[in-house]
């Protein structure tokens, strides 16, 4: 869908630049907020959690090892093109996380919450380099000072970058533990040696996230009331892009022999159970209704693409037509029956998929 190819270093940052409904984004936040965060009542759990950051179990992790390069090969053109876009936008993911908690820890001076985003800034920092690195193997690379210059950035209250960064590191976590064990079992389709590193990589996404579900439950007013309607539009929000975005890569899962509607059902399967720590709302995303309205949301955006590429006033007004089915789509799903729980006692999961 996206229908520039990506062949030189302008592409490429081009291709990291783009603002749309389902690209990576870049946030701010209001930092003074973030500064008088609270964690006391969670004090054994929080201590807990900084001292395995501390211990680094994955400092030795990300380097490459000596048959990295030879298991490097010549891809079909296709499949070429949606790994080096699966490549840009997971390092544009990265490097959004990076910013963000690089930017909290220089602004705040609580001495909990600074030491968690040294940690992650630490941890997203190795993550983003490490993509890079295979990018340069293409001739190709993202450059992330001059991203962190020139992409646009969103605004978003703290509640919701808790509800968003925890959503989006868990689900980054069940993606890549997915694919680490689609390709375990499958090592003939590994097509690239970058997935025999995702099974450590993803212990950090999950235990990022899980420092997200401590802020909030530590926080219980994030959890409860009016809230509960910013989360399930969180919750939807957060799926349905990455539905719409894997959707636009089909060769990608194809190659890992994986299709990218069982993918993503099951990626939503281990990230709804894992967010029961934190939410008491899940969304049912087994409901017929609910799967034929994210089926739907593929189908508008392929029209909005096919009327983009046509331009001119027809195209325009088609876009606008497309943008409001969706909208009208999205509506629907958010109002979709929910499932309800109670929060468990025993706060942290263990990642065990
Ligand atoms: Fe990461
Ligand atoms: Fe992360």
């Amino acid at each position: 869908m996206n229908t520039v190819a990506i062949e030189s270093r302008d592409d490429v940052m081009q291709r990291a630049r783009t603002e749309n409904l389902i690209s990576p984004r870049f946030y701010t936040t209001d930092y003074q907020a973030m500064n008088r965060l609270d964690v006391s009542s969670l004090r054994a759990e929080w201590d807990a959690m900084l001292a395995e950051y501390e211990g680094d179990n994955n400092h030795d992790h990300f380097k490459r090892d000596e048959a990295f390069a030879s298991e490097i090969r010549e891809l079909p053109p296709a499949l070429r093109q949606e790994f080096l876009d699966f490549m840009i936008t997971s390092i544009t993911s990265e490097y959004s996380g990076c910013v963000l908690y690089n930017e909290i820890r220089k602004n705040v001076d609580n001495p909990d919450i600074k030491r968690l985003m040294t940690y992650l800034t630490r941890d997203e920092s190795r993550h983003a380099n490490f993509i890079n690195a295979s990018l340069r193997d293409y001739g190709l690379a993202v450059d992330l000072a001059q991203l962190k210059a020139t992409k646009a950035y969103t605004y978003f209250k703290p509640k919701y970058i808790y509800y968003a960064t925890y959503l989006s590191e868990k689900i980054g976590y069940a993606r890549y533990i997915t694919i680490f064990r689609q390709l375990e079992r499958h090592p003939e389709l590994r097509f690239h040696p970058i997935f025999r590193w995702f099974e450590r990589w993803c212990n950090d996404e999950f235990r990022h996230g899980e420092s997200f579900a401590l802020i909030m439950r530590a926080n219980p007013h994030l959890l409860r009331g009016v809230n509960l309607y910013w989360i399930r539009f969180f919750l939807l929000a957060v799926y349905a892009t990455m539905f719409v975005r894997d959707h636009t890569r089909p060769t990608l899962h194809l190659a890992m022999g994986l299709d990218p509607d069982t993918f993503d059902y099951k990626v939503f399967d281990i990230t709804t159970a894992i967010s029961r720590q934190v939410f008491p709302v899940s969304l049912d995303t087994d409901l017929p209704g609910f799967r034929a309205g994210l089926a739907r949301l593929v189908e508008i955006r392929r029209a909005y693409d096919t009327a983009a590429q046509r331009g001119g006033f027809v195209g325009k007004l088609q876009q606008a037509v497309c943008a409001a089915k969706g909208a009208l789509t999205f509506a629907r799903l958010y109002f979709m029956p929910v499932k309800r729980h109670d929060l468990p006692v025993q706060i942290r999961v263990e990642p065990a998929w």
